[in-house]
């Protein structure tokens, strides 16, 4: 044993030195000035996890969302819910409380129902997808094509003209699935369908319909698009594979509104040593219209909050400044992210870090992170300051969207790591309740975003880019 101990710390200091040569940056000098920073990290984990934040996160994100609901961006009840963090977090002591102007998309679903009405007369659980047009007032009444790909819809184009086209695509994950919410009605408009309808894209379902944005093509005609259950997908499926007939009647009230005026949501502590330097952590505000909007976003954007406020509450000030923006619109395409991109891109020099949780606030396991190996190397030496709460994993490929305008400009950034298996069965539906949440899970989740936030902003250079 003893040999292979020497010989893996020759390899360690190897690396290190070489970080060392590649970016001027003294490792070993950080890494001692975070673990001086340990007694801070284990402050804030006990303050939110046994002391008297304990639950705070959970109980403010109860008291909001069991207030305002859900909130789609175009909508008033969105910026009156604006209007209440705004004032929530001056009243919890943060500093430069703000809105910073959005415009963004309003789009109103309206009524809407579909019902099968062949082979035999059945109700469909569903919800029109974002930016969806509506039918005509009577509806569209057409007979249903069935496909389970892009390209089984390509080979039977011939079948398609005039009908309504239901995809049955399987499950693989989020990512993979979801470009049938986003490119099926376009796909189907194509080959002349006058309606799509697709299965929703979860892992798990109770009969719930689960909707997202979708996205028409310039130059496509546009076709009314909704989301139905993994139930009756497979259900119609089935059928037609018998080779029966299926009629379905969609109707749809959904408009299109002109773009309305909404705001990023501020708030910061102020840096002590490099005030313009800025970590900002993130979520988003807004959310789709149906349940409460409690896990996406409303996790990442009051975890963002109880970050900010856990170091508050320690009376503590890093040297830079730490920023919590609750982004606005994120749901329609990160309309929030992009103006806020646009208003502040010539201070991209002075941006640190940017984190965002937008994956769920379950059990967290740490942080992802897009940065070069000696930032990689510098969060790692931070999450070990999260053993105590067992959070200390550190991967490559962050996945925040709303950061991306920050990321993709070379900017380190991070996003949430934690158990999400659950997320995609809560997901735009009506099922994204305040009973997903669990108070101990966002307790640990504020405890990584505070220590890593706070300790990234505290060190003595920024991170290397
Ligand atoms: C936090 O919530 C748990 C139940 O989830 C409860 O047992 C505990 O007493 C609560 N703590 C505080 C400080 O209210
Ligand atoms: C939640 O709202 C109640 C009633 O307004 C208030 O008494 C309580 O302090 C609030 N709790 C938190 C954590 O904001
Ligand atoms: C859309 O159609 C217009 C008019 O035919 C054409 O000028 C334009 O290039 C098309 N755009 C795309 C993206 O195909
Ligand atoms: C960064 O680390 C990876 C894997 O550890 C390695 O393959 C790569 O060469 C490193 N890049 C630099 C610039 O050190
Ligand atoms: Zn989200």
């Amino acid at each position: 044993m003893p040999p292979i101990v020497v010989y893996l710390n020759v390899m360690t200091s190897a690396l290190l030195l070489l970080n060392v040569g590649i970016n001027g940056f003294d490792i070993n000098k950080i890494k001692n000035e975070i673990y001086n920073k340990r007694y801070i990290a284990n402050k804030i984990i006990h303050l939110s996890i046994h002391g008297a934040a304990q639950n705070q996160s959970y109980n403010r994100l109860a008291n909001f969302t069991d207030k305002f609901g859900n909130r789609i961006a175009g909508s008033q009840n969105l910026e009156n819910a604006i209007d209440n963090m705004l004032g929530e977090l001056t009243k919890d002591g943060l500093e430069n409380v703000h809105g910073e102007k959005a415009m963004v998309p309003h789009w109103v679903r309206g009524e809407e129902s579909a019902v099968m009405l062949k082979p035999r007369y059945h109700p469909l659980s569903m919800l029109g997808l974002g930016s969806s047009i509506g039918t005509p007032p009577e509806g569209i009444k057409a007979e249903v094509l069935v496909v389970r790909t892009f390209d089984e819809l390509k080979r039977k184009s011939d079948q398609a003209k005039g009908k309504i086209v239901v995809y049955n695509q399987k499950w693989i994950d989020y990512g993979t699935s979801v470009a049938y919410r986003q490119n099926g009605a376009t796909a189907a408009a194509r080959v002349g369908a006058v309606a799509s309808l697709i299965r929703s894209v979860t892992a798990l379902s109770i009969n719930s319909p689960h909707t997202g944005w979708q996205d028409y093509q310039v130059n496509v005609t546009k076709i009314p698009t909704a989301c139905i259950t993994v139930e009756d997908a497979e259900m119609m499926w089935r059928m037609s594979q018998r080779g029966e007939k299926i009629v379905v009647r969609l109707k749809m009230n959904a408009e299109n509104l002109p773009q309305v005026e909404s705001r990023n949501t501020v708030a910061e502590i102020r840096g002590s040593t490099y005030p313009d330097e800025v970590v900002l952590v993130s979520g988003h505000l807004d959310s789709w219209d149906v349940g409460q909007g409690a896990m996406d976003d409303g996790g990442g954007a009051f975890i963002s909050w109880q970050a900010l406020s856990l170091i508050r509450q320690l009376n503590l000030r890093p040297k830079r400044t730490l920023r919590a923006v609750l982004w606005t619109a994120e749901e329609e395409g990160t309309f929030g992210a992009g103006s806020y991109w646009q208003q502040h891109k010539e201070e991209v020099h002075k941006f640190d870090f940017v984190m965002e949780s937008d994956e769920g606030t379950f059990t967290p396991t740490g942080i992802a992170i897009t940065g070069n190996n000696a930032t990689m190397e510098i969060i790692r030496e931070i999450s070990k300051l999260l053993e105590p709460i067992k959070a200390t994993q550190v991967l490559s490929g962050q996945r925040g969207e709303d950061i991306l305008y920050w990321t993709s400009r070379g900017v380190p950034g991070g996003s949430l790591l934690n158990k999400n298996d659950r997320y995609s069965y809560f997901h735009h539906s009506n099922g994204d309740t305040m009973t997903v949440q669990n108070p101990h899970e966002m307790d640990l989740c504020s405890a990584v975003w505070a220590v890593i936030a706070f300790i990234v902003a505290d060190l003595e250079d920024m991170l290397p880019r």
